[in-house]
């Protein structure tokens, strides 16, 4: 097996398996390391995928105990956790086969183990205690992120768990209490409302999802409140002590004050996730990281170091899947001397609850602090046809346009099928388009996206069907 490669891709996650596929199909010979002994990375094995299997059977579960009657469906609904689980393991052994086998296609070589770079140029590859040599003009670093850890509290995966935890409890807690109001806190947290837990949910700041716009968060935390979830605000964790029966959790006001305690069976952590690069021989090399530890690049993906690059969760920008994507056809784009390009003001982001909230752009809050003047147009799911005939009517759309030229800065929903309805505006934004071109547009009837249609009508002050 020859170790001389064009490109060398550290890391298996959707930043480095698309960068070494994408390297391949543009001639470029490749080895994608990983040392988790499945392809992947954190979004096939223990993020994206299992939770949004999780998701999907618990939303099934809920909704057959829930909706069927309504319906004049009746069943007998009971919980198999086991099956729920294994169904879940199932698609993530499918979805991590076939990425080896998108390598395999792409010609890229996939070595298990554990990648260190010694050199420019140069990279160890250590597993089962052999060391392997490799060399390559291009080193793409795509090692990703792991857990942020809360002080003084200790991860075991099974009382305290992280996302990884979460994703595999073997029995639905009585209580249980989530740590961090953000993606992973609200999508497990409902998963497990789902089945059965009591969930309360205990949040630093005084507002859930930071840096969603502040109406479409409020009203979301209004229905996460309906399917019974309680949020303490303004709260901090101070420490947890383990019982016989459970967990007793120590909380108090995030600025000071009396302590109160909350008793839990399980707890899960989950504010936020840091880049991961320990082992890498970043500092021997040189390779400058930023002051949040992310490997810091120019816009080329490109370290202090020529011919080592970051993509993905290790660099900066928001840590998701469909980010790291991109930049990794960018950046291999780049090496291949072809014109990479990742428009950051149009990165979609999902929570996928239910209702799922999706949104692109500029917030309301982002463009008031930017003074610049918009526009808004919205439209709530109640008086959209479909969802009625769904049962599935809160939320609504929202679109901010710019003022003068009606261009659309941001699109944010709160509703049924939130993320793929967003996938229009993330169009209309990546084209430069107004809120007119959405509103003209010919939309299917009956479909939840003719809600979209109608909030776009809803900028320039003609909504039809309110
Ligand atoms: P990763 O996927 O983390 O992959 C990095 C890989 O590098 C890992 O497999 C690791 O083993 C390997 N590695 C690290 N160091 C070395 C080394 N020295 N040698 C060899 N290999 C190494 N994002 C979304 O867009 N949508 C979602 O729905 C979503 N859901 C999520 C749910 C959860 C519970 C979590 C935790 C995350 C979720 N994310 C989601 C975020 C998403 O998983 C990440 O943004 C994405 O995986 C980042 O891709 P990456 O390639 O940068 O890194
Ligand atoms: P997050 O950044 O989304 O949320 C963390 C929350 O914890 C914040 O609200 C923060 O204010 C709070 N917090 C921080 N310290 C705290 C403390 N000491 N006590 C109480 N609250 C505290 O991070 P999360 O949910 O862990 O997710 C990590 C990353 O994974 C996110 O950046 C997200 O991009 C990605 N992800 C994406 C998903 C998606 O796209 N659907 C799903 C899950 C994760």
């Amino acid at each position: 097996m020859a170790d001389d490669f064009d490109a060398i891709v550290i890391g298996g996650g959707p930043g480095g398996y698309n960068a070494a596929i994408r390297l391949g199909q543009l001639g470029l010979s490749t080895a994608c390391i990983d040392k988790r002994g499945v392809f992947g990375g954190t979004c096939l094995n223990i993020g994206c995928i299992p939770s949004k299997a999780l998701l999907h059977a618990s939303e099934r579960f809920h909704e057959a105990q829930h909706d069927f009657a309504k319906m004049g469906i009746k069943a007998q609904v009971s919980l198999d956790l086991p099956t729920m689980m294994a169904a879940k393991d199932k698609v993530v052994g499918e979805l991590t086969k076939g990425v080896e086998f998108l390598l395999k296609k792409a010609k890229s070589e996939a070595i298990v183990g554990e990648g260190r770079i010694t050199a420019p140029g140069k990279v160890e590859v250590k597993s089962g205690g052999k060391t392997r040599s490799l060399t390559a003009r291009h080193i793409i670093i795509a090692t990703g992120s792991d857990v942020a850890p809360l002080p003084g509290v200790t991860i075991d995966e099974k009382q305290i768990v992280s996302s990884t935890g979460a994703l595999s409890l073997s029995e639905v807690p009585k209580k249980l209490l989530v740590v961090g109001a953000g993606v992973i806190g609200l999508e497990l947290g409902s998963v497990w409302n789902r089945l059965g837990a009591e969930v309360t949910v205990v949040e630093f700041l005084d507002r859930i999802t930071p840096g969603m716009d502040m109406e479409v968060s409020k009203a979301f935390q209004r229905v996460l409140t309906k399917q019974g979830m309680t949020f303490q605000l303004s709260t901090k964790v101070s420490g947890v002590e383990k019982k016989k029966n459970g967990l007793v959790v120590t909380v108090e006001p995030a600025a000071g004050g009396e302590k109160s305690q909350i008793e839990a069976d399980v707890m899960l952590v989950a504010i936020g996730r840091r880049p991961y690069t320990a082992g890498l021989g970043l500092e021997a090399v040189g390779v400058k990281l930023d002051n949040r530890g992310r490997i810091a690049t120019d816009h080329h993906y490109q370290s202090n170091v020529p011919g080592i690059y970051a993509i993905g969760d290790c660099r900066e920008g928001p840590m998701l899947a469909h980010k790291a994507e991109d930049e990794a056809v960018a950046c291999a784009e780049r090496i291949a001397g072809k014109a990479g390009h990742v428009n950051y003001d149009a990165i979609p982001s999902v929570v996928y609850t239910f209702p799922e909230v999706a949104s692109v752009g500029k917030t309301e809050e982002e463009l008031k602090a930017a003074g610049i003047a918009y526009k808004v147009g919205k439209f709530p799911f109640t008086a959209n046809a479909r969802a009625k005939t769904i049962l599935a009517t809160d939320g609504f759309v929202k679109i901010l346009a710019d003022a003068a030229t009606d261009k659309v800065l941001g699109a944010h929903i709160l509703g049924p099928e939130a993320g793929n309805l967003l996938a229009e505006m993330v169009l209309a934004m990546e084209f430069g388009a107004s809120s007119e071109d959405v509103a003209r547009t010919c939309h299917s009837h009956p479909t939840l996206s003719e809600a979209v249609r109608q909030a776009a009508m809803g900028v320039e002050n003609w909504t039809m069907q309110m």
